[in-house]
């Protein structure tokens, strides 16, 4: 089993969410590569934190609150860095320009032109293997799917819907944290939140906007800055409606692609969905019920949908029933395994089990740089 030295960056939400999956790695069986946390790095470094990272991974023998720390030392390899998208650009062009492999958070650069500052430096280090998190892809609903585009089983595909929704932004009293300024969260607001979740398996498919209409808005506007600091603006976008003109890379056929992201969708919760119409066959996918795909198949006669539960049908294998139910840290587990697959091999498992990629990330940048002149101008837009 080869062993890959891991440090983290960023010890909030998604810091602890894949130190998680690590702990987890004997859940996985075949992969062949294993991580091992030796090094964490936050500006804060609140005690509590640092100490339920100490607790559970022994293995870590630096502790930092100045990621250069990190890049120096040779006990790391590879690097999960998720802090605010404004720090993006000088931590990711640093980690790659010191050799470490990295598995970076979206929107990987908080504008298009962080994310071409990034892309620069990936070009200067071919060795080094830099991917994008992005884990929806890794339910089995959707590798499913990934398995029908690849069998051309849709038909001529003629329109496709895809979003990712939230919902707790409805509260006007939640307070406004860094994903809701334009300084620390950048211009593109939700989009550069929640989009790249919405584009990953569109770009891997090969259906790339040709160009863009959105609409975007900014429900609430106001919201309280935290304890006793009053009511501030609160200038990102809410939500963002995506209509696009999208080209099959297979077939060359032309299509609607649709992509919504929205923190103020009335009752969501982390509900990620895909729908793919096809002369020969449609799919729905949603993660609000995970193990169901409804596809209808058509032959000529009848028009039924099937709702399929679908088990544990993972990309990479594990140790869990394939009659059991998938969920989200289960899909964190499989982008990892993606990563340090690649890591460990030099190349994906299957195009289906690929986190997402430096040109992916780009192609959604100039995505939403398109849309949000869209947004002003109330114009169509080139991609
Ligand atoms: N893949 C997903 O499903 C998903 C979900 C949520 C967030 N994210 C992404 O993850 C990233 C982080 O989001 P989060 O929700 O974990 O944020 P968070 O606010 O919970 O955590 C951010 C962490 O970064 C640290 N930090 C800030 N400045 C730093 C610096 N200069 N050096 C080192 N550490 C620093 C903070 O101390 C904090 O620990 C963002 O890019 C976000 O878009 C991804």
């Amino acid at each position: 089993m080869k062993t890959v030295r891991f440090g983290i960056i960023g010890l909030g939400l998604m810091g602890r969410e894949l130190a998680s999956a690590v702990s987890r790695w004997g859940h996985l069986e075949d992969i062949g590569v294993r991580p091992v946390i030796t090094a964490i790095c936050s500006k804060s470094l609140e005690p509590t934190r640092v100490g339920w990272f100490k607790e559970n991974f022994p293995t870590i023998t630096q502790v930092s609150a100045d990621y250069r720390e990190m890049l120096a030392s040779p006990e790391v390899d590879a690097i999960y860095c998720a802090v605010p998208h404004h720090l993006h650009q000088e931590l990711y062009t640093a980690i790659i320009r010191a050799g470490k492999h990295l598995l970076a958070e979206k929107p990987f650069g908080m504008d298009q032109a962080a994310n071409a500052a990034i892309m620069a430096a990936v070009r200067e280090r071919p060795d080094v293997v830099v991917r994008c998190s992005s884990e929806f892809p890794f339910f089995p609903g959707v590798q499913r799917i990934f398995h029908l585009i690849e069998t051309s089983a849709f038909g001529s595909i003629f329109e496709v819907n895809g979003g990712f929704l939230h919902s707790s932004d409805l509260d006007p009293n939640k307070p406004l944290n860094w994903k809701r300024t334009v300084e620390h969260n950048g211009e593109y607001g939700v989009m550069g939140d929640l989009g790249m979740h919405a584009c990953h398996v569109p770009f891997r498919a090969g259906w790339l906007p040709r160009n863009v209409r959105a609409v975007l808005s900014n429900i609430i506007s106001r919201r309280p800055a935290g304890i006793d600091g009053g009511i501030v603006p609160c200038e990102t976008w809410d939500n963002a409606t995506l209509l696009c003109e999208a080209a099959d890379a297979r077939s060359g056929s032309v299509f609607p692609l649709t992509l919504k992201m929205q923190r103020i969708a009335p009752g969501q919760m982390n509900t990620w969905y895909l729908e793919i119409y096809g002369t020969k066959a449609s799919v729905r996918f949603s993660t609000k019920n995970p193990k169901r795909l409804e596809l209808l198949e058509y032959r000529g006669g009848k028009q039924a949908w099937q709702q399929i539960d679908l088990g544990y049908a993972s990309a990479f294998r594990t140790v869990t029933g394939e009659i059991f139910e998938f969920g989200f840290s289960d899909s964190i587990l499989q982008m990892m395994a993606a990563f340090f697959h690649e890591v460990a091999t030099g190349a994906p498992l299957r195009p289906a089990a690929g986190c997402v990629t430096p040109d992916e990330a780009a192609l959604s940048h100039r995505l939403f740089t398109a849309a949000l002149k869209s947004q002003k101008n109330a114009t169509t837009e080139k991609v």
